[in-house]
């Protein structure tokens, strides 16, 4: 495996592959590396003949009280996981090699992103697609892969290759989640004990709002309350952020379920905000 700190050495890199036909599998991530990144990277090598993964901390997505420098980061295992994986070529560039002081291109998401954690987290969306812009014109990649735990993100990515262009068959995957069914995150080792246990709930209460759907509830807002109630009920340390039920991937609020629906919540816990979601498709 090789690691890239430059945009230099991983088109060099690239450029030697390509030269021999081989397809590129992307796989973008902040880090801190955990079985939800492995499966994208297990998929991409399934996928494409020369896999890429880039760990970077995109500064422009965290808003000015976020986390963005007490973000986990820890390369050293990333570099581990990413290995045993089978990935290719790690790209870990620093911040001023994707901003630089002279930059003058800003990109503003403008549908899908006023809802969900667009509307907890102004301006985000805009940081996500503006790296995914240049990591995109980096790599050149022939397949990205996202996680279906991003939801949102994935629906705002889908709008990304199709508005400018970009030659890339988007790979959805997933949600990863440890055996009580708690979704898989770099940001649950700051769950403590106690919030830890809590957190199952929230894709319990998901589960419920899947199951009423399935027992033939079309009403919307009669599943968030029942997804609401159930957090409600079993929350004592965790605060709620949202819970919404829209249309899938459009994300317009629906009164009444005909097509693909996303079932989505946050939670705040003291020192992490929670997200997770299960999209439901409706038979015709
Ligand atoms: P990050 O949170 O590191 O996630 C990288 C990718 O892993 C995303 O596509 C995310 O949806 C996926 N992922 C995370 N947890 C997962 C899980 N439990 N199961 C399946 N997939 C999971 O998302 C970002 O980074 C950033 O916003 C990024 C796209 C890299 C842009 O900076």
């Amino acid at each position: 495996m090789k690691v890239a700190y430059t945009v230099k050495d991983l088109r060099d890199w690239l450029a030697e592959s390509k030269k021999s036909g081989g397809t590129i599998g992307f796989v973008p991530t902040m880090g801190y590396l955990h079985d939800g990144h492995a499966s994208l990277f297990y998929k991409a090598k399934e996928t494409a003949d020369i896999v890429v993964a880039s760990v970077f901390v995109n500064p422009t997505q965290f808003g000015p009280n976020e986390d963005f420098e007490t973000y986990p980061r820890d390369f050293e295992h990333d570099l581990r996981i990413a290995e045993s994986c089978g990935v290719d070529i790690v790209f870990h560039p620093d911040v001023s090699e994707i901003y630089s002081d002279s930059d003058m291109i800003q990109l503003k998401v403008t549908d899908r992103a006023d809802v969900l954690c667009g509307k907890s987290r102004p301006g985000h969306f805009d940081g996500v697609v503006t790296v995914l812009t240049r990591l995109f014109h980096i790599v050149q990649p022939d397949y990205a892969f996202f996680g279906k735990k991003d939801a949102q993100q994935l629906a705002i990515v889908q709008g990304l290759i199709q508005t400018l262009h970009f030659p890339i068959r988007l790979i959805p995957c997933e949600t990863v989640r440890e055996a009580d069914g708690l979704a898989k995150s770099s940001r649950n080792v700051r769950l403590s004990v106690e919030e830890r246990k809590e957190a199952v709930h929230l894709y319990q209460s998901l589960t419920l709002g899947r199951h009423l759907i399935e027992k033939g509830e079309r009403d919307a807002e009669r599943i968030r309350q029942a997804v609401m109630a159930h957090l409600e009920e079993h929350l004592k340390l965790g605060r709620i952020d949202y819970v919404e039920v829209l249309s899938y991937p459009q994300l317009k609020v629906i009164e009444s379920i005909n097509d693909t629906v996303i079932i989505a919540l946050a939670v705040f816990y003291a020192n992490a905000r929670l997200i997770d979601n299960v999209i439901i498709e409706i038979p015709s």
